[in-house]
């Protein structure tokens, strides 16, 4: 709205945050080329300040300078390589199988006509549950029948951490030295995570203290990292100390929550909404695997369908509508010059719906994302989603892999109806873009 109001290039503010707004290719493009060596977002302030103040390790999301480049070195492996997150398929497949049990019985039990009450809610779980089984290749146990204690503290904490996060962002920065109940009980919610967190690293660290000499270590060849679990891993390399691998560990469990969670509700809602879509996609997955079998990291690549279907929810409803940048030297956007250090935010919504990018970006058309399709065209900014560069999402590889082996085993299940898709609905924005 106030790119059309202002050019596509303006300042402005949102609370107490000043920021040059971007969305234009030819401005975005510089602004990746201007981010330094050491891209910088800009701390979200209550997350840094609670850590200072209770001196706990930063992790990737707030990590700065070397110290951040430390910590993607040690996690980029184990992450973004396809083969190690290819690794993850047997276990994301074990929380899908729980989700979707879970999902049965809720049915069930609400009553409503095949409809499922608050699935946001059950797609949390999902995402919570398969992120842990990533990082400590174990069930936490929010799905079990009663679930685990533990798992439901740890999930609820994560949960109203977001929603208090949104809430204390936009006040000035007061709680830096005004220590209010609103903060206090804001650092009581975090004390719980890392308690939590830390007990979970505590464990597999012994674990492995157990079973792993000292000799034999060394001869681990660490350049097979597929072969080994995540926590090992990162414990193997000792190049983070147990406070940076817990801080790291929390900043994953963050990122890889209300993401993916949110993307699946969009692609449900879509497929929902859209019956030829989801039979098109039905037909792509039968002539992949059978009902019942579970798919794999090399099956869904053979679903080029389904993977420009999640694209497209992405472009349609993404959940990080714009990504910040603090610009590492001089330049000159949209004809203006602007000063190293002020902080840019690219627009990537607004770059969803540019027609220059997209034709006809109103429209749902997974086609758009298929190499041999008519409706194909290259764009180097045309997804989005994951940002650019060596700060781009961490988790992309694991998250395009859950999601695409929940979506092609979900449409096996003929209770994707158009129940939910004529109701209206909001959208809210909290750190992230979220159906409300
Ligand atoms: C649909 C799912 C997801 C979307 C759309 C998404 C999107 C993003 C975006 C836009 C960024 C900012 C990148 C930048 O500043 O250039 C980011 C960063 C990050 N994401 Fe994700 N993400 C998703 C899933 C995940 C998952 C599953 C994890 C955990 C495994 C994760 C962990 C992180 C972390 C730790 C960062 C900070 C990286 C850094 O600063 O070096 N994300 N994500």
């Amino acid at each position: 709205m106030n790119a059309q109001k202002y050019g596509p290039v303006y300042r402005d503010k949102i609370g107490n945050l000043s920021y040059v707004f971007v969305y234009k290719p030819e401005d975005v493009a510089k602004v990746f080329q201007a981010e330094g060596k050491y891209p910088a977002r800009g701390p979200a302030l209550p997350w840094k300040i609670y850590r200072e103040q209770r001196k706990k390790a930063k992790g990737l999301l707030l990590g700065e300078g070397k110290e951040w480049r430390k910590f993607r070195s040690v996690m980029d492996k184990k992450l973004l390589k396809v083969k190690d997150a290819a690794a993850y398929s047997d276990r994301m497949n074990d929380a899908i199988t729980d989700f979707l049990m879970h999902l049965d019985k809720k049915r069930q039990e609400d009553n409503m006509d095949g409809e499922i009450k608050d699935l946001k809610d059950s797609l949390y779980k999902w995402s919570f549950e398969t992120i842990n089984t990533v990082l400590y290749n174990k069930k936490l146990g929010t799905f079990e029948d009663p679930p685990n204690p533990i798992a439901v503290k740890f999930y609820r904490s994560v949960c109203l951490m977001f929603d208090k996060s949104n809430e204390i962002t936009l006040l000035p920065p007061y709680y830096k030295y005004i220590k209010t109940k609103r903060w206090n009980d804001y650092c009581k919610i975090w004390d719980t995570m890392f308690e939590i967190a830390e007990q979970l690293v505590d464990e597999e660290y012994q674990k492995l203290q157990q079973s792993i000499s000292e000799d034999s270590r060394k001869s681990i060849d660490l350049h097979h990292s597929e072969e080994i679990e995540f926590l090992p891993y990162v414990l193997l390399r000792s190049e983070l100390n147990k406070d940076e691998i817990v801080g790291n560990i929390m900043d994953l469990m963050i990122g890889g929550v209300d993401t993916s969670a949110n993307t699946m509700l969009w692609t449900l809602y879509v497929l929902g909404k859209h019956p030829d879509i989801q039979e098109k996609l039905y037909q792509e997955v039968c002539s992949v695997m059978k009902k019942g079998e579970h798919p794999n990291s090399l099956s869904v690549q053979k679903m080029p369908y389904l993977r420009g279907l999640i694209k497209e929810c992405q472009r349609m409803y993404p959940v990080a509508i714009v990504t910040a940048r603090i610009l590492d030297k001089d330049t000159v956007l949209g004809g203006y010059q602007i000063p190293a250090k002020t902080k840019v935010l690219v627009g990537y919504h607004m770059m969803s719906f540019d027609e220059s990018f997209h034709d006809e970006p109103t429209k749902i058309k997974p086609e758009r994302w298929i190499r041999s399709s008519a409706q194909h065209r290259f764009n180097p900014f045309g997804h989005t989603a994951f940002s650019f560069g060596p700060r781009m999402c961490v988790g992309r590889r694991i998250a395009e892999l859950e999601m695409q082996l929940l979506i092609s085993r979900v449409i096996f299940i003929n209770f994707i109806t158009d129940a939910f898709c004529y109701r209206s609905f909001d959208v809210r924005s909290l750190f992230l873009n979220v159906y409300n």
